[in-house]
């Protein structure tokens, strides 16, 4: 038996012009964290959303704020995103910014600190970030946009990272293309927080495919 996963649905495939409702419903489905993509239209091919709107949906929800960065430079945000109500706050390692200072910003504010890799960036380079770390984000999707294809062949890094960490406390999140065909292989590689946008938003109910995603 696979311990419980959590679910972390990805407000970028939500309704935007109905965003705290949008909250609201998915707080009340049963979900863990938020998971929320913040983009820069430089470090990915695509824009959209920033610390206000943030902040202007912290006040829907006490579920967990679980703030993907995919901006370049990030350092000289990071306030905002600290400021906006996050919980955790996952930076990419394929950055230019110096990612240890990064990662001793978020963490001396009092956030959870997660490193997210791309497809094409080997686990190894997680190891010198791995006593400081409290999440490591796996892209199974090129970053920049919901409802692309799982990319299969990261399932070994799954297996991978899970090996690095070893007995330590981290959570191993997967992110991109999640569906109730694959869930069941990325939960046995030995993911424990699962981020789904398009599956999750693109039914009307969200409670219930929120359990067949965790009980599947
Ligand atoms: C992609 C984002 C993902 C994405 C997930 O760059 O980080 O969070 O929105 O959406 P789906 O589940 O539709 O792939
Ligand atoms: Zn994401």
């Amino acid at each position: 038996m696979l311990n419980r996963v959590k679910i972390a649905p990805s407000i970028l495939s939500a309704d935007f012009s109905i965003l705290g409702k949008e909250i609201k419903k998915i707080d009340a489905s049963g979900c863990d964290y938020i998971h929320i993509d913040v983009m820069d239209g430089h470090f990915v091919p695509n824009l959209t959303i920033g610390p206000d709107v943030i902040k202007s949906i912290r006040g829907y929800t006490k579920k967990t704020f679980d703030v993907h960065l995919m901006i370049d430079p990030v350092k000289k945000f990071l306030k905002d995103y600290v400021d906006a109500g996050s919980d955790i706050i996952t930076i990419h390692h394929e950055i230019s910014d110096n990612v240890f200072e990064c990662i001793d910003y978020i963490k001396k504010n009092g956030k959870k600190v997660g490193i997210s890799i791309k497809p094409k960036t080997s686990p190894d380079i997680l190891k010198k970030y791995i006593n400081k770390i409290d999440l490591i984000l796996i892209m199974t999707v090129e970053p920049g946009f919901g409802g692309q294809k799982f990319m299969v062949d990261q399932i070994e890094k799954i297996k991978s990272v899970k090996n690095i960490i070893g007995d330590k406390n981290i959570e191993i999140e997967v992110d991109g293309g999640i569906n109730l065909n694959n869930v069941n292989d990325v939960k046995k590689a030995g993911a424990n927080v699962l981020v789904s946008g398009s599956t999750i938003f693109k039914n009307s109910d969200y409670k219930t495919i929120i359990e067949k995603l965790r009980s599947t």
